[in-house]
């Protein structure tokens, strides 16, 4: 029954997390309000807020799981990858405390924490399944064969899809993070009022910077006619093109499925939180047979919870990083 304490700390969110033998104790997530001002993720202004979250953030998961530190059975943290001083930060944090308490480090692979985030909490699927990984760094189509082997059959070409989101906000004058909020004004808009175009790729990999060029274009000549044309159309044009970026993303799924036969399909990170991709997985799903899985709000986002369930995995293979671990800023996908 090991008792493991997770840190998160890859990119703009402090996380800390405590599990036992799977079980999610706590799950605390700082967010960092600083980046709001600048558009966007500062990386140096990540790395210090960390650094003054860690320590509260890793107190409180520890106190609202009723664990003393001295109980606990591992560290584990985000190896990568993220930005590389906001994982130092976590990286360094969770190194004191393996030595202090003279217990094992266990490095995680963010984007497969993602992915593990299913087995949280219950239904969780039975592999093998098809992860859509959808954040605002990675596009994946992942066939995850189990907790440790995880085959990448497509990714983007160039933006991640949470990237086209927050272009997306940009270009329309929405505060940073923007993926959120062209998801709340979609709610409110006529998902063919735009059009914007398809983009094609080979097999099951996306390619999402043609669709921002797009949008660039038809902002620019819209305004050149209408100046107030962002401000009366707003909810059409986040719901048009929240309409077409998930349109992209189903496709590829479909095919996915379809090519591997596979009907056990989950979706994962932060763009997994869009409530027009939540829907049509959900109604796909539902049309095509689908055993779906679509992770509750606070597991699609970056926490602390989905790193101590891949650690616990992790842990029960004896899969342990020496002192000297080196955050991997690109850690690459393997298996
Ligand atoms: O997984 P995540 O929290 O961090 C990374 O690992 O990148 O994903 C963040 C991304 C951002 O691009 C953010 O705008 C997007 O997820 N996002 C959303 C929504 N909530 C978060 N995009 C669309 N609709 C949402 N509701
Ligand atoms: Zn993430």
């Amino acid at each position: 029954m090991p008792i493991i304490l997770a840190i998160e700390s890859s990119c703009d969110e402090t996380g800390a997390s405590v599990c036992r033998n799977g079980e999610i104790l706590s799950n605390i997530v700082a967010t960092q309000a600083i980046h709001q001002q600048y558009g966007g993720v500062v990386p140096e202004l990540a790395s210090r807020a960390h650094h003054q979250h860690i320590v509260p953030a890793v107190g409180e998961a520890l106190k609202k799981a009723g664990v003393d530190k001295k109980q606990l059975d591992a560290i584990a943290f985000t190896q990568g990858p993220g930005l590389l001083g906001a994982l130092l930060v976590g990286m360094s944090f969770a190194k004191a405390m393996s030595f202090a308490l003279n217990i094992p480090l266990i490095g995680v692979h963010h984007m497969k924490a993602h992915v593990l985030s299913h087995f949280i909490e219950a239904p969780k699927p039975q592999f093998p399944f098809i992860c859509l990984t959808v954040s605002g760094g990675h596009t994946q189509v992942i066939i995850v064969h189990s907790a440790s082997y995880m085959e990448v059959v497509g990714e983007t070409q160039d933006d991640a899809v949470g990237e086209a989101f927050d272009k997306t906000a940009k270009l329309l004058g929405l505060p940073y993070p923007g993926g959120p909020l062209v998801d709340k004004y979609a709610q409110q808009g006529n998902p063919l009022a735009f059009q914007f175009p398809e983009v094609s790729t080979e097999g099951l990999n996306f390619s999402f910077s043609g669709i921002k060029t797009a949008l660039l274009y038809f902002l620019r000549d819209n305004t050149a006619q209408n100046p107030n044309f962002v401000p009366d159309n707003l909810a059409d044009i986040c719901a048009s093109m929240q309409h077409q970026l998930v349109k992209i993303l189903m496709q590829k799924l479909k095919k996915a499925s379809k090519q591997y036969d596979i009907r056990r399909i989950g979706i994962a990170g932060g763009v997994s939180a869009n409530s027009g991709l939540r829907k049509a997985v959900a109604e796909t799903g539902e049309k095509l047979g689908w055993e779906v899985f679509i992770p509750k709000m606070e597991y699609c986002t970056d926490n602390a919870a989905m790193i101590a369930i891949a650690a616990n995995f992790l842990y029960a293979e004896n899969k342990f990083v020496p002192l000297h671990a080196a955050p991997l800023p690109r850690m690459p996908f393997v298996g």
